[in-house]
């Protein structure tokens, strides 16, 4: 059986870590996963991963750069993985791009379903965590915030010309992706699991586990095959080895 799990919420909610925590511990209980994150995870998107963090442009070359990076994945990673039985577990999906693309930056939602039908083939996430926070809160938790007129304060870490184009947004882009996020979360409101993303970490993973552990298989699958495509391997053996 196959489960196919994805991480969506705002800068700075911890959704990478969490996603990694929670792979690894997948694999203790004995079931093969593939972890991946967007853009990236293949060839190709980790090369437009660098081109859409640096470079500025239009809206549209944005939103095509994210589709064209989700269709190879979703073609050569997610699919046979998912088709192979194993768990995947991917940091940001298509919801990233409705929450980032259309809502914050406000293209037609007829255009953004179209790209997202098209890179994801249909593919859904059986369950997706929405780590919830005031983008205030997460900004400041990856440094970049600096205040500015109420609403508009200006987002950005002066020492660090390569910080995303993302993070340097005006905090109201962040409010309309959260806000985003719920809209999501209200149309479908039995694939999410909204977290508060303000608690403490352990119990963020506590909660996220417990969800898992009711739809994954309660027999352990082939033991642990592990394929976390940004970890590197002295990570996963220190994750094989024997605790205690
Ligand atoms: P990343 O460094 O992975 O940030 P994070 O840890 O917040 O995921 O950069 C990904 C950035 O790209 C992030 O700011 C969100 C944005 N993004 C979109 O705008 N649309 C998308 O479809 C995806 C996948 C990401």
């Amino acid at each position: 059986m196959s489960l196919f799990i994805s991480f969506e919420g705002g800068e700075g909610s911890g959704k990478s870590t969490q996603g990694a925590i929670l792979a690894r511990w997948i694999v203790k209980q004995g079931f093969p996963v593939t972890l991946v994150r967007e853009p990236g995870s293949t060839r190709l998107g980790n090369h437009l991963r660098r081109l859409l963090k640096g470079k500025q442009m239009s809206p549209a070359a944005e939103l095509l750069l994210f589709a064209a990076a989700r269709a190879e994945l979703v073609e050569t990673v997610v699919r046979p993985a998912l088709e192979q039985g194993r768990a995947v577990v991917a940091d940001r999906y298509a919801d990233s791009t409705v929450a980032y693309q259309r809502y914050g930056r406000k293209i037609a939602a007829r255009l953004v379903d179209a790209a997202n039908n098209l890179a994801t083939q249909g593919l859904k996430p059986d369950v997706t965590f929405l780590l919830d926070l005031p983008p205030e809160d997460g900004l400041r938790r990856v440094g970049n915030i600096r205040p500015g007129p109420p609403g508009e304060g200006k987002t950005h870490r002066a020492d660090d010309p390569e910080q995303l184009r993302f993070e340097r947004e005006p905090l109201l882009f962040h409010r309309r992706v959260r806000a985003g996020y719920r809209k999501l979360v209200e149309k479908e409101p039995l694939r999410w699991v909204v977290i508060n993303a303000t608690e403490p970490m352990e119990q963020v993973t506590d909660t996220i586990r417990r969800e898992v552990a009711r739809r994954l298989p309660s027999i352990a699958g082939p033991s642990g095959l592990a394929d976390l495509l940004d970890l590197t391997g002295a990570e996963l053996e220190a994750d094989r080895a024997p605790e205690g």
